[in-house]
């Protein structure tokens, strides 16, 4: 099979198309036939060598869309032919890849595979973000850092669904527009101001920060007493100088810091089975939907990689791998 081959940490230079041989199963996994899958910025960092906690991934990508080749006897309910998608630790630039029949779901009617695979990873992370760790309730105030991103117009919808308020930041008026074309309440132009002077009246009761450190300040000052703060990305850096931990206390915060992909599978397996029951019949009534920005097909990895640096996307970048 195709596959894009990882030679060493670097620069896209590292990414180079190979013919490999095809993956095989354990009993409880699904052989997928990779329509398409999709850009992560983890990837990224992965490709270079900054990604926290993993080993050397030959075979990057992280989400697949497409039709089940070959189902092990234990992954039940799956056949060859179905339409499936879901979230893999590695391996998704290539032709075939391997699904936990745990995390597998099927794709709904409408959604093309270039659409299915910009769901799994995003999808996943708000939903987890937004519910499990940030506790979000009917009512409250959210504010969602590159509102933008990926994960940021997964989470706009579903924080919407949710009945909050939603402020995002974003680094221009095109992207703060669609953002508020998919339900945002307040925007801002953190290029142009404080997000912290904006909201200092509002506040928020969750945010969602993919930024770090560069954002620590604005943050705490932002949140609400009971706050939380979900750490979810280090694009702004990780260390921190002269914090004081006195506004934790005296505002009652909680920060959490979290990475999907080092989850164990029984987590990340119960995290799907919510997503298939509260957010599959979201996709499927197209309450919400994926936002795909550009679909680049499996040659063009390295052009994939550099739009996403060069961060202009709003949504998500699909690879697109066979037809
Ligand atoms: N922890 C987890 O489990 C988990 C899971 C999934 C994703 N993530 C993380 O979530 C983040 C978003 O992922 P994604 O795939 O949705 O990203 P994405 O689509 O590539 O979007 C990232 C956006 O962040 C903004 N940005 C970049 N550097 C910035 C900076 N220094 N200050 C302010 N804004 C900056 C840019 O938009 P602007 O034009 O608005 O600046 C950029 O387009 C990434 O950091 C990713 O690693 C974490």
């Amino acid at each position: 099979m195709k596959a894009i081959k990882l030679q060493g940490f670097g620069g896209t230079d590292q990414l180079k198309l190979e013919e490999i041989n095809k993956p095989t199963i354990k009993p409880d996994e699904i052989l997928v036939s990779v329509k398409a899958s999709a850009i992560n910025r983890a990837d990224i960092e992965k490709r270079k060598g900054n990604y926290p906690s993993t080993d050397f991934d030959p075979i990057l990508g992280l989400e697949i869309a497409g039709t089940v080749e070959e189902a092990g006897s234990e992954a039940y309910g799956w056949e060859k032919g179905d339409r499936v998608f879901g979230l893999i630790p590695s391996g998704g630039y290539a032709e075939y890849a391997v699904l936990n029949s745990k995390l597998a779901m099927p794709i709904p009617e409408h959604l093309s595979f270039d659409e299915a695979a910009a769901v799994p990873e995003v999808f996943l992370t708000a939903y987890q973000t937004l519910h499990w760790l940030g506790e979000l309730k009917e009512g409250e105030t959210v504010l969602i850092h590159a509102g933008a991103s990926g994960v940021g117009t997964a989470a706009i919808q579903l924080a919407k669904q949710a009945g909050a308020t939603v402020a995002v930041t974003a680094g221009s008026q095109e992207k703060l527009d669609f953002c508020k074309s998919l339900g945002a309440d307040i925007t801002i132009n953190y290029k142009e101001e404080e997000f912290a002077d904006r909201l200092a009246d509002t506040g928020a009761d969750v945010i969602l920060d993919f930024i770090g450190a560069s954002y620590w300040d604005q943050n705490i000052k932002t949140l609400k007493t009971d706050g939380r703060l979900i750490l979810i990305g280090f694009l702004g850096g990780t260390d921190l100088d002269n914090a004081s931990i006195m506004p934790l206390l005296a505002k009652r915060l909680h920060v959490k810091g979290t990475l999907l992909s080092t989850r164990s599978m029984d987590y990340k397996a119960r995290l799907t089975a919510d997503l298939i029951d509260n957010v599959l019949p979201l996709l499927e009534s197209q309450d919400v939907k994926p936002i795909v920005d550009k679909v680049f097909p499996l040659t063009e990895i390295a052009a994939a990689h550099d739009y996403m640096e060069s961060n202009k996307n709003t949504g998500k970048i699909v690879l697109h791998v066979a037809d």
